[in-house]
């Protein structure tokens, strides 16, 4: 089979679970992420860079971790270990005395061992590939996503990302809140983000679903008069009442 052919195969068995309304639905979604993401998303310091070891620092810090705790922790690290070099030929005691303060205190570990396969092991060079970035210490599918969508921006479906908050959206979104979070759901929401980076940029798509998790999306009381997503979600249009407008201005005392 040609090559063409067999991408053509692999897009349609990607898009194949995908029924038309749903396929409207995603480019809905694409379109509206990226615009609300230009003008609504945060400024944080990670964005203003590519460098893969830069993203790394800053994706083993977010894990379970608030962006406002880890920014000034993450400019503070970078400054004491510029480079992926210093950091391999540190001790680990100086790293830990940073990254410690985050809490799980794993990271400074494994960000000592992740400098040192990659210094050591293979000469500087940091992988760009899925299952390069899955051999390092720590490093999962979410994370080896992360670094590839938002240091290499390739638009290849080994870049999608899933987390609780991309699980949170895109199940609201394209209705899947009420599975159970099994192995099914987790494979029909991995299958969902790698269609959805299909369709357009990956670093504003995945930078976008985070960005609307964290600020509008949320786990508790979803902000929904503000998200750009109304018109499509399905959680939105089941589980949302839709208040009169005069009862939100006008409250009615004693009622
Ligand atoms: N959490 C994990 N990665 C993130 C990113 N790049 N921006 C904001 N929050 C994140």
């Amino acid at each position: 089979m040609t090559s063409q052919k067999k991408a053509q195969k692999s897009l349609k068995k990607r898009v194949s679970f995908l029924n038309d309304i749903q396929s409207q639905r995603l480019a809905f979604f694409v379109k509206a992420l990226v615009e609300w993401f230009v003008q609504n998303g945060r400024d944080l310091p990670w964005r203003r860079t590519r460098d893969p070891y830069k993203i790394l620092v800053s994706e083993i810090m977010l894990q379970q971790t608030n962006v406002e705790i880890v920014v000034p922790i993450y400019n503070k690290f970078l400054q004491q270990f510029p480079t992926i070099q210093r950091l391999a030929h540190s001790p680990l005691k100086e790293i830990k005395e940073i990254t410690d303060q985050l809490g799980y205190k794993r990271r400074g570990e494994y960000l000592h061992e992740i400098a040192k396969q990659i210094t050591f092991e293979r000469n500087g060079q940091f992988p760009s590939n899925l299952d390069d970035l899955l051999s390092l210490k720590g490093i999962g599918r979410y994370t080896a996503g992360a670094i590839l969508s938002f240091a290499f921006e390739k638009e290849d479906r080994t870049a999608a990302i899933v987390d609780v908050n991309v699980e949170r959206v895109l199940g609201r979104i394209f209705g899947l809140w009420k599975w159970e979070k099994n192995v099914i759901f987790e494979k029909e929401i991995w299958k969902l983000s790698e269609t959805i980076i299909s369709k357009g940029n990956v670093w504003f798509i995945n930078q976008g679903i985070l960005d609307l998790g964290a600020i509008v999306c949320t786990a508790q009381k979803p902000k929904c008069p503000l998200c750009p997503m109304t018109e499509i979600c399905m959680y939105y249009e089941t589980e949302v009442p839709k208040i009169a407008p005069l009862d939100l201005f006008f409250p009615l005392e004693n009622q």
